[in-house]
């Protein structure tokens, strides 16, 4: 439903009020105000020869490891080069309060970054995993690998994929032939079951939904705010552009989850 931004907020805020459960769904938009490009919008830099379906698979990983892995602690390094914005850091906030009030703020995202908890949120669910857990790619032991804190010029770099220095992955300490990936969920591959339960029970007992930052075609994402709406929820959308989600929502605010998620705070 399209409102004029003033209009929307208001009503946004009408729902809010007194919704003692509000499950938060976010997707690459919801970082996008910290400069991580999105998906959909990345045209430049890394994506310009590999697009993420090419190299974020396990058959790529398998057969290019170095290159693979070089990626991924490329884009770790371009998280960690970034900070939470406003909207991350009214979540955390909104989430310790409503939690003294015996209420609930459950964060679900399908982000791999670690802006959510660094804006001092607990998140839920990742749906598609993070960047900052490892297990092995052979036999599925979880690892402890932590990844070293990058220099500031390896900060400051944001090679294109060709310029990358190639690194092989770490070896597995308990099989010693496999090596080490990230838990985060290649394309093709399946999404943690238990993330998915945890997205599912919390929607369906939320009073009300915030979408954020997300294109809404992604599944099984894309459903998760059709079985809040079927359970009661109130949907807010928040995102400049319109999606799937949008006509449907209770609530569309057309604008970027920095500006919109503290207005609605307050
Ligand atoms: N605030 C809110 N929304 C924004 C902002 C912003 N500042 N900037 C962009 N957006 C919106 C875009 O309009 C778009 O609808 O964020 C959405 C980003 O869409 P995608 O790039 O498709 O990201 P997402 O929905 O998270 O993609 C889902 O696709 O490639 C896979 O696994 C990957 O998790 C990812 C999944």
């Amino acid at each position: 439903m399209r409102k004029d931004l003033r209009t929307a907020i208001r009503d946004a805020r009408v729902h809010l009020e007194g919704a003692q459960r509000i499950a938060v769904l976010t997707g690459a938009g919801m970082s996008a105000e910290s400069g991580i490009a999105t998906y959909r919008d990345a045209q430049t830099g890394l994506w310009e020869k590999y697009s993420p379906e090419q190299l974020a698979t396990a058959e790529a990983m398998s057969d290019q490891p170095d290159l693979v892995w070089s990626w991924i602690l490329h884009q770790a390094r371009v998280i960690r080069s970034v900070e939470p914005h406003e909207g991350h850091n009214v979540l955390g906030t909104w989430q310790r309060e409503l939690r003294e009030k015996n209420g609930a703020l459950d964060i679900i995202t399908q982000n791999i970054d670690d802006l959510h908890e660094r804006g001092n949120a607990d998140v839920l669910a990742h749906l598609h995993g993070s960047t900052f857990s490892f297990r092995c790619f052979e036999c599925d032991a979880p690892s402890d690998y932590e990844l070293q804190t990058a220099t500031p010029e390896q900060l400051a770099a944001r090679p294109e994929l060709d310029q990358l220095v190639l690194e092989d992955p770490p070896p597995c300490t308990q099989c010693q032939h496999g090596f080490i990936r990230p838990n985060i969920v290649l394309f093709g591959e399946m999404l943690p079951q238990q993330a998915m339960n945890d997205a599912l029970d919390a929607v369906r007992s939320a009073d009300v939904a915030l979408v954020v930052g997300t294109s809404n075609i992604v599944q099984p994402a894309a459903s998760l705010p059709i079985a809040a709406s079927a359970a009661g929820a109130k949907i807010i959308e928040i995102n400049p552009n319109v999606t799937p989600l949008s006509e449907d929502a209770d609530v569309y605010i057309a604008d970027t989850a920095g500006n919109v998620l503290p207005e609605l705070y307050r």
